[in-house]
């Protein structure tokens, strides 16, 4: 296959997860899902961004699995090596370097107004300038690609606006080469947790993994939040402020979904059995995840050889966009003598 034609004929993608290990329901169909879904439509670089994760509080010592984890689980899902290209962010480190001539453009009042800076400096008393510095590194993670999209939740809609306005200066500076990356954000909104609250996350217990079995399933489903007005069995209900019915939503057969919800507002069908239904479809879902994941998880050679042509194949892009702006920006006194 010819990567360097391939480049001019698709757009290109790039997203970034960070490696928390364990996927889980919000993982997979605020992002994973759609990564799957781009992979024949563009170009896609995707990357388990362990540099980006080193600023959490999380045990060094458990980030080489919890990154081999993510590769697992984005295999799992569907992500096809043969059709985009996943790697480990530390293993192109001009990522770090693109970011550092990016800081010499990015405002720091900017960077200061980023809600995700504002929430997490909080818990600090002495606030790492990486923190400040986050959604600049993320900024080469895009723009190193010369990335026209990203895939990525709602909560990075800043970051991407702020990705642009790096890219709009440097060029303004340095001369047009970087796009100006769009934001593809999933039509399926902010997924609430299982406790119709909170956003899904491993931390709050309020989800599910993707590689649940089908009691591990049930065992998070059963406890699912749903309409509180309804209290006995044959009260009529409301899908629409029922976190059950907006999950039924996105991965039910469309066709079982005007009967749940009648059947809802008839109060004919009780919450337990709703869930049943729910807790099948996710079931079905995540079967060939379970199995993949089996297969790659005894076969940790198999990954690494994936991450290891990933990252050769994102360096050489990398490598090109670096030489490039550098060399704009002057870094080039080997070739002025
Ligand atoms: N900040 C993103 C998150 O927390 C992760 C990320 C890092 C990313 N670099 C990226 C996402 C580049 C998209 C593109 O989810
Ligand atoms: Fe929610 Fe289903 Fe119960 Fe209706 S029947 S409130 S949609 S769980």
């Amino acid at each position: 296959m010819n990567k360097t034609s391939e480049r001019t004929a698709r757009k290109t993608v790039l997203s970034g997860i960070q490696p928390t290990g364990e996927v889980h329901l919000g993982n997979y169909l605020g992002a994973l899902r759609q990564w799957v879904h781009m992979q024949d439509e563009y170009e896609c670089f995707y990357s388990i961004v362990d540099l980006h994760a080193i600023l959490g509080e999380d045990d060094p010592a458990d980030l080489p699995a919890r990154t081999l984890d993510m590769a697992i689980s984005i295999l799992a899902v569907g992500v096809d090596p043969e059709r985009c290209t996943l790697f480990v962010q530390s293993d192109v480190p001009e990522h770090v370097e693109l970011a550092w001539l990016f800081n010499t453009v990015a405002p720091v009042g900017d960077l200061e107004r980023m809600t995700q800076y504002k929430d997490k400096s909080k818990r600090y008393e002495s606030i790492p300038v990486g923190l400040l510095n986050y959604p600049v590194l993320q900024a080469a993670d895009i723009l190193i690609y010369r990335a026209d999209a990203v895939p990525v939740g709602d909560d990075q809609r800043q970051h991407l606006e702020l990705t642009r306005d790096i890219a709009r200066k440097w060029n303004a500076r340095y001369g047009e080469y970087f796009p100006e990356p769009e934001a593809i954000i999933p039509e399926v909104g902010r997924i609430k947790g299982l406790d119709g609250k909170a956003k899904m996350s491993k931390s709050l217990g309020n989800t599910v993994s993707i590689l649940a079995d089908e009691e591990g399933v049930w065992e998070s489903i059963r406890r699912a939040v749903t309409d509180p007005q309804r209290v006995r069995r044959d009260d009529p209900g409301r899908p629409e402020v029922c976190n059950v019915f907006s999950l039924h939503q996105l991965v039910t057969d469309a066709s079982l979904i005007p009967d749940i919800e009648e059947q809802c507002r008839a109060g004919t069908r009780g919450c337990v059995d709703c869930k049943r239904i729910l807790a099948d479809s996710l079931v079905r879902e995540f079967a060939p995840f379970r199995e993949r994941a089996e297969h790659l998880r005894t076969h940790p050679a198999e990954v690494r050889g994936v991450l290891e042509a990933g990252a050769d194949r994102a360096r050489d892009v990398a490598r090109e966009t670096l030489a490039e702006a550098r060399s704009r920006m002057g870094i080039k006194w080997r070739s002025a003598l």
